[in-house]
């Protein structure tokens, strides 16, 4: 079976970080996101995976210059202009043949789906598509889904007012479609999968979904990427990996609480990190405090940081003491 991953976002609200990296090429405790991903397509008989790639390609080719991830052969498919979440996946179907059942799902989430769960909820209703759904305690800022008692979407509500829904469940990001959905899009326009194709084919009745309980996070945003890279790490997860990426300098005087630090990173002498990410190449002088922070650059000796995003080419002079700041500042973001 195939996957479409959709890649080709700008992850605006990631930056300064996605300046230099990708949104799905970042580490997520030191394991890129991508590979997360794809590794729990692989697991659920996905033999071949289609990046919808658009905004700056190049680095995916070149972090699988063998065409391979996580095991998993990869097909790209470089998009002309960024067509939206339904025109890209449409674009990426084409463009590698698909022409039977396949999975779609964005590449900015991290969850602990058994995919191959949902292909067989789908199967079972004979539906057209199939969407994943997941609870959230406030629902006031998703796309709610309503459902029926056999799992067929009966209503999408965008951001719901107090009692406008019972339902506390949205859209989670990855999907089981029928080839016919790509027969649905038009070529070489913007369309939303979300807005305008999903919605179609509830008013056909042939629109499925499936919540589950599973960890699941969107890594869109500071806070939630900061937390899906501590959530690997202690014991939040199934899974639990190394907070220290190899070849990291961590000086012996170093205190790292609640911390991961990516490969290559230098830490100097008596710095104190708490709840932090250090990506990978970051140098941090001597007696630098992190607090809820993401660094890719430099930090100067002595600073002090609380939650604060510093991309690749920032310098942070010495003994800055800075709280909610992103050194570039990126004109549209929010912690
Ligand atoms: P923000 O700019 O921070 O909103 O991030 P984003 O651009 O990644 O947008 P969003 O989180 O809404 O996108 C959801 C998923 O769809 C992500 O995995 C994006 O990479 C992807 N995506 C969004 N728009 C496009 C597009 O036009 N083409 C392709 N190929 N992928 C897209």
């Amino acid at each position: 079976m195939h996957a479409v991953v959709l890649v080709g976002g700008f992850g605006t609200r990631l930056r300064p970080l996605t300046y230099s990296i990708p949104k799905p090429l970042l580490p997520i405790a030191n394991v890129r996101q991508l590979e997360h991903l794809v590794a729990g397509l692989g697991r659920a008989g996905v033999s071949r995976v289609v990046l919808a790639l658009g905004f700056k390609p190049e680095p995916f080719f070149e972090a699988f210059p063998e065409g391979l991830c996580a095991g998993v052969d990869l097909h790209y498919a470089v998009e002309p202009e960024p067509l939206d979440t339904a025109g890209a996946i449409a674009f990426a179907a084409r463009d590698a043949g698909i022409d039977s059942t396949f999975v779609a799902m964005n590449g900015d989430i991290l969850c602990d789906l058994d995919v191959a769960s949902l292909v067989a909820f789908h199967r079972e209703r004979g539906a057209e598509g199939t969407i994943h759904l997941t609870p959230v305690d406030d629902p006031s800022q998703y796309g709610v889904v309503e459902t029926d008692a056999d799992g067929w979407v009966r209503r999408f509500v965008e951001k719901p007012a107090p009692g406008e829904t019972e339902s506390r469940v949205i859209n989670a990001g990855t999907y089981v479609l029928e080839a016919s959905v790509v027969e649905r899009i038009d070529p070489g326009r913007k369309v939303s999968i979300e807005r305008e194709i999903f919605p179609a084919m509830v008013a056909d009745g042939h629109l499925a979904a499936m919540a589950t309980e599973d960890y699941w996070i969107d890594t869109g945003r500071a806070e939630t990427y900061l937390r899906a890279n501590l959530d690997l790490i202690d014991g939040s997860r199934r899974l639990i990996l190394s907070s220290v990426g190899p070849q990291a300098h961590v000086a012996a005087t170093a205190s790292l609480v609640h911390t991961v630090v990516g490969e290559n990173a230098v830490i100097g002498a008596g710095c104190v990190l708490v709840d932090s990410v250090v990506l990978p190449g970051a140098r941090l002088g001597d007696g630098v405090r992190l607090e809820r922070s993401l660094v890719m650059g430099t930090v100067g000796d002595g600073c002090d940081l609380t939650e604060c995003v510093i991309g690749a080419d920032a310098v942070v002079s010495a003994g800055t003491v800075a709280k909610g700041v992103r050194i570039p500042d990126p004109a549209r973001s929010s912690w």
